[in-house]
């Protein structure tokens, strides 16, 4: 997709790893992504996803919560530093704490994250091990906005895979993962074309509408 708009400014969230974090910075190099992540902040010390952003020469900022009095003093720290990176969308990938209204009363519909089920299916830690427990022939990722519940924001895109009989929670988060990887980056540049519109808990896509957009490849629905 091509844009005459101004990349969308990002902060990512994120907890560990950082393969989201890394397909984002792809889908910007390649040109798939008209954003630009100005900020990555994490919680824990030992999250790889610091390493990959000062790889790249990104700001990399730790934010330890144990370091505040609170819960909301923490959150309004990360409100300080999104707002002073002029941050327009909040990027969780892998950040494993609740967000609460302290932080999300200024972001309003502005923080997304991606989880790996299909929700409102296996909210919470562990999605796979879930996933596999219920002995689902299906599951899959989501990206949703986040509101003040537990994995319950307006859904933006999902993505499904097969649950395979001798899966075990590696192999399927692995699967998952390539569709989050495929997904995460289509969902924010459909945000930052601004052509996501949020009405009540229904998200409608512009270009889907159009049906200049497959969400779905492979699949007519
Ligand atoms: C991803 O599978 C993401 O969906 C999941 O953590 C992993 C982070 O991987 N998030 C959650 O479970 C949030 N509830 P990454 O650090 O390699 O992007």
């Amino acid at each position: 997709m091509s844009s005459k708009r101004k990349p969308l400014q990002l902060a990512v969230l994120a907890s560990g790893r950082g393969s989201n974090l890394q397909a984002i910075l792809e889908a910007i190099r390649e040109g798939k992504l008209s954003a630009r992540v100005a900020v990555v902040i994490s919680d824990n010390p030992e999250a790889l996803a610091l390493e990959r952003a000062r790889q790249q020469g990104l700001p990399a900022l730790l934010v330890k919560p144990q370091a505040y009095s609170s819960k909301a003093a923490y959150e309004q720290k990360l409100v300080e530093i999104c707002k002073s990176y002029q941050v327009e969308l909040i990027v969780l990938a892998g950040y494993m704490r609740l967000l609460s209204s302290t932080f999300l009363k200024h972001f309003l519909n502005r923080v997304v994250n991606i989880h790996p089920a299909l929700l409102p299916a296996f909210i919470g830690l562990n999605a796979q091990h879930q996933a596999l427990e219920y002995g689902v022939r299906f599951s899959g990722c989501t990206v949703h906005f986040v509101d003040n519940g537990m994995d319950t924001g307006p859904i933006l895109l999902q993505a499904v895979v097969p649950v395979c009989p001798h899966d075990t929670e590696d192999t399927l988060a692995a699967r998952i993962l390539v569709q989050e990887h495929r997904i995460y980056p289509l969902a924010l540049e459909l945000i930052a074309q601004g052509q996501v519109h949020l009405e009540g808990r229904r998200v409608w896509i512009e270009d889907w509408e159009k049906g200049s957009v497959n969400l779905w490849p492979g699949i007519v629905p």
